[in-house]
């Protein structure tokens, strides 16, 4: 069917194209996508995935069609960035495909629906548990207080999140990476956290980051996660990066680069935060994925859990049941039993 509607949403402007799927999905007519597959389940943060692969953040940013993504087979779907105002984002046009590198620049701007919308949005999606659905928080722009937009999004969702996420990478929010140095992301992380354990559920919590960071602000992170008691982090958000390697006309566009040329890169840093974490803080990997090959490497280099995006807009939701497949035949081949034998395979931890 995918393949039927490609060539119609890639004449649209990528943002059209998504508004128009995200306009079919949220009448939730969708067919769900033949058995799960078995044997891919993973026990971790005190939830049951039935499989590894999630959809990550940004796709369903006001929490209108989460539901429909679960049903195409995802063990998970991310809602959000909202934040607690709505907002506009950046001006049009801002998200661009390059297609000779499959991969997607975006500079959005965290344009969502804010709090209120999001919360009712996400009570629709949620009757009857279709399945895990987490909640991706963020700073409004022009918040005087960003750190208080964190504290307010965990208070407003703690009750309603399967686990929330504190994104502190988007490079197109001015000074929101700057969230992620030492001594600001200690005092984020310690009052996040007591709004957490304030609150009468208590979800995991989650903090994404960028794949921008130099090794000692890495290792700075992940100290600061452990001693602070964060649950897990994702790894990770777009890069600003340009590598060398990509050939579209468009890559000199200002705004996080995802795809399959983030891969190696977001690979890498999942790694080294696997092997400074000595595997104690639980992982999901990000960037790049577009098999499943790819899942697999990102749970050999030390993920427990995936997620993906931008390879959706390139091959339609038909590819969440490909990786699924073909994950399942790795682990047969490899003799693994289960997808927590095969985390950290590779990270040389
Ligand atoms: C159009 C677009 C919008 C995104 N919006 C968000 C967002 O709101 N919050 C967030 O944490 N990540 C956002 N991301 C980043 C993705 O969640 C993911 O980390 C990144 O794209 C790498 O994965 P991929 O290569 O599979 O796309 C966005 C990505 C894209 C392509």
């Amino acid at each position: 069917m995918f393949g039927l509607l490609r060539p119609a949403l890639f004449t649209l402007d990528p943002e059209r194209a998504h508004n128009v799927t995200l306009a079919a999905l949220r009448t939730g007519l969708v067919p769900s996508f033949g058995a799960p597959v078995a044997g891919l389940g993973v026990d971790l943060l005190g939830l049951h995935f039935p499989n590894p692969v999630g959809l990550a953040a940004g796709f369903d940013k006001n929490a209108v069609a989460s539901r429909a993504m679960l049903k195409f087979g995802f063990g998970f779907v991310e809602a959000g960035t909202v934040t607690p105002k709505p907002q506009a984002g950046n001006p049009r046009p801002r998200i661009f495909r390059l297609r000779e590198d499959r991969a997607v620049i975006n500079r959005l701007g965290f344009n969502n629906e804010g709090h209120d919308a999001f919360a009712r949005n996400l009570d629709r999606q949620r009757a009857r548990k279709p399945g895990i659905i987490g909640v991706n928080i963020g700073a409004n722009k022009d918040s005087a207080d960003p750190i208080q937009d964190y504290v307010v999004g965990v208070m407003r969702f703690a009750m309603v999140a399967d686990y929330l996420v504190v994104n502190i990478s988007s490079p197109n929010t001015p000074g929101l990476r700057d969230l992620q140095a030492r001594s600001v992301f200690h005092d984020l992380l310690t009052r996040i956290r007591t709004a957490r354990n304030e609150a009468v559920a208590r979800p995991p919590l989650l903090v994404k980051i960028a794949p921008d960071l130099t090794s000692s602000e890495l290792a700075a992170i992940v100290e600061v996660a452990l001693d602070t008691g964060v649950d897990g982090l994702i790894v990770s958000n777009t890069t600003i990066d340009r590598p060398p390697s990509l050939r579209s006309p468009l890559a000199s566009q200002t705004g996080g680069l995802s795809g399959q040329p983030l891969l190696g890169m977001a690979t890498d840093v999942l790694k080294q935060t696997y092997r400074l974490s000595e595997g104690r803080l639980p992982l999901v990997g990000v960037g790049g994925i577009a098999s499943g090959a790819d899942a697999y490497t990102k749970i050999k280099a030390g993920a427990s859990l995936v997620q993906l995006y931008s390879a959706l807009i390139y091959q339609g939701p038909g590819l969440v049941q490909n990786i699924l497949r073909d994950l399942r035949t790795m682990l047969d081949q490899d003799g693994v039993k289960s997808i927590g034998e095969a985390v950290g395979a590779d990270a040389g931890a």
